[in-house]
Parts: C-alpha cells; structure tokens; sequence
C-alpha cells in the first residue's frame, strides 16, 4: 500500500442549496486498489459525497486530493481524466442506445483507445453483456443494466471507481452476480468506493468502510470492525440485515 492514499477527502462540506450543507466536514480516505464500503441510513448523504468526488458538487469547504493533487473544485470532464469514474445511482445508461454504442459512449474522452479491445475486456466480464450486445439498454433487466453501467465506467480503465447503490431494487440472485461482479473487479486491482444500503453484504467484502451521517463519518474500520462493533450492529446493521 502506497503512502500516498490514491484518494484523500478533507473535512468536505457540500450541498445542493444555499447555505444548507449536507456533506458536514466528512472525511475519508482511499488507498491503491482497496475496496472501500460506505454505509449510513437514507439521506446521510453517500450519493452526495460520491456525486463531490466526482465533481458534480464543488465543495464549499475543505479539500479533496487524488494521488496527492488537489482536485477540489475540478469539473466532471477533469475528473474523470484522471482516470476516477462515477456509475450513479439511478439513469446510469443510455436507454434508446444498444449495449455495444452505451460501452463505446463509455470511452468516449478516450478517443484513440482500442475500442474493439476493450468491449471485447467488457464482454469477457460479463458474458450477459455480450449475449446482448445489440439489445437496447432500456429493454435489459434491472441486473443487466446495473453491470452494463459498471461495464461502461470500466471501458475508462478507472484507477478509482465509485459505484453508488449498484444492488438496489434487484432480486437476491441479481444482487448476488452483481457483487461477484464487483469482487472480481476489485481483485483484478481497480480501487472501489462502494455506496450501498446492503450495508452487512458491503462491509464482509470490503477491506474499510466508513458510516456516514448526517453527512459526517461517524464510525470507520475495517470491514470486520465495523460488522462487529455492537453500536454500528444496533443502528445501522440490523435494520439492513432486515432488509
Ligand atoms: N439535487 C438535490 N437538490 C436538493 N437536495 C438534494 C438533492 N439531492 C439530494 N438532496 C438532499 O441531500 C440529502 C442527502 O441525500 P443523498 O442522496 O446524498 O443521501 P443518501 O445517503 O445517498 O441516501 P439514500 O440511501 O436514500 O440513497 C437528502 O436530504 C436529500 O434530500
Ligand atoms: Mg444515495
């Protein structure tokens, strides 16, 4: 592990309204090919941290530092550049394009990139994907769609991924392909910022996680730590095992 951390955020405060912040101060930290969980009830916040890192938010105060360059305040387009790519939470593809144009729309700051090369990587990551290649995305499953987004960031070679809720609103064996999907990810090296509201599933495969809220860390360990630390079980476990 680096001593640089490939992602650093400061004390970020962040919002969408004047004067009303929803990020609070939060801090985190990210190392080289880690995969980190981020966990917390609905509205602490997760979306709009990952929407800041991904310059979708300017921070109003403190700092975010990617492989030790300040980055706060960089637009989308810069951001994404420096190879962190952003799967968000909801109308993560382009419907009315096939599977095979929303891959190729993935890449396109890319623009010398082997494109053949690189879908046919996608494709081999997910068989589905490339059964459906000429499908258009607003027809595939909730499932299919997830990983077509996955496979869409992945098509930038991201050093850092920040995936926000790639499980919700799919059936238990969906979930299931989605995090074996994740998984494989991971360990083939690209670091990971994991948003979910399966919160016990996150933190068993997570190396660290961090609970937000209130738009503030609250709690941060390893993924073991914070699955057995009784207070992190009784307010934000128990209510997701329910789930
Ligand atoms: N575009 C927006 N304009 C104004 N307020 C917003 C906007 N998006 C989110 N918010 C508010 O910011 C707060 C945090 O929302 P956010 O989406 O970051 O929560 P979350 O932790 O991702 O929740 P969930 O688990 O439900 O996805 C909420 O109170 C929400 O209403
Ligand atoms: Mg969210």
């Amino acid at each position: 592990m680096s001593q640089i951390p490939l992602l650093q955020v400061q004390d970020v405060y962040a919002g969408y309204i004047k004067d009303l912040d929803i990020l609070q101060g939060v801090n985190l930290q990210l190392h080289h090919g880690e995969l980190v969980g981020l966990i917390g009830p609905n509205g602490a916040g997760k979306s709009t941290l990952a929407k800041t890192i991904a310059g979708l938010l300017t921070p109003r105060a403190g700092k975010i530092w990617l492989n030790g360059e300040d980055i706060t305040g960089l637009k989308p387009n810069q951001i994404v550049q420096r190879e962190v790519c952003y799967v968000p939470q909801i109308a993560n593809v382009f419907r009315a394009l096939t599977v095979e144009e929303n891959l190729e729309m993935g890449a396109f700051v890319r623009p010398q990139a082997n494109l053949n090369r690189l879908k046919a990587e996608i494709f081999d990551c997910f068989p589905r994907l490339a059964e459906r290649r000429s499908q258009r995305a607003g027809t595939l499953s909730g499932g299919e769609r997830q990983m077509l987004a996955m496979g869409k960031a992945l098509m930038l070679k991201p050093s850092l991924l920040l995936l926000d809720e790639p499980s919700a609103a799919l059936s238990p064996v969906l979930v299931h392909d989605v995090f074996e999907q994740i998984k494989q990810i991971s360990q083939a090296g690209t670091a990971i910022l994991l948003v979910e509201q399966n919160a016990r599933r996150a933190l068993e495969m997570a190396d660290r996680g961090y609970v937000l809220e209130a738009g503030r860390d609250r709690f941060e360990g390893t993924g073991q730590e914070l699955l057995s630390n009784p207070k992190v079980g009784e307010l934000y476990l128990g209510a997701a095992a329910a789930h």
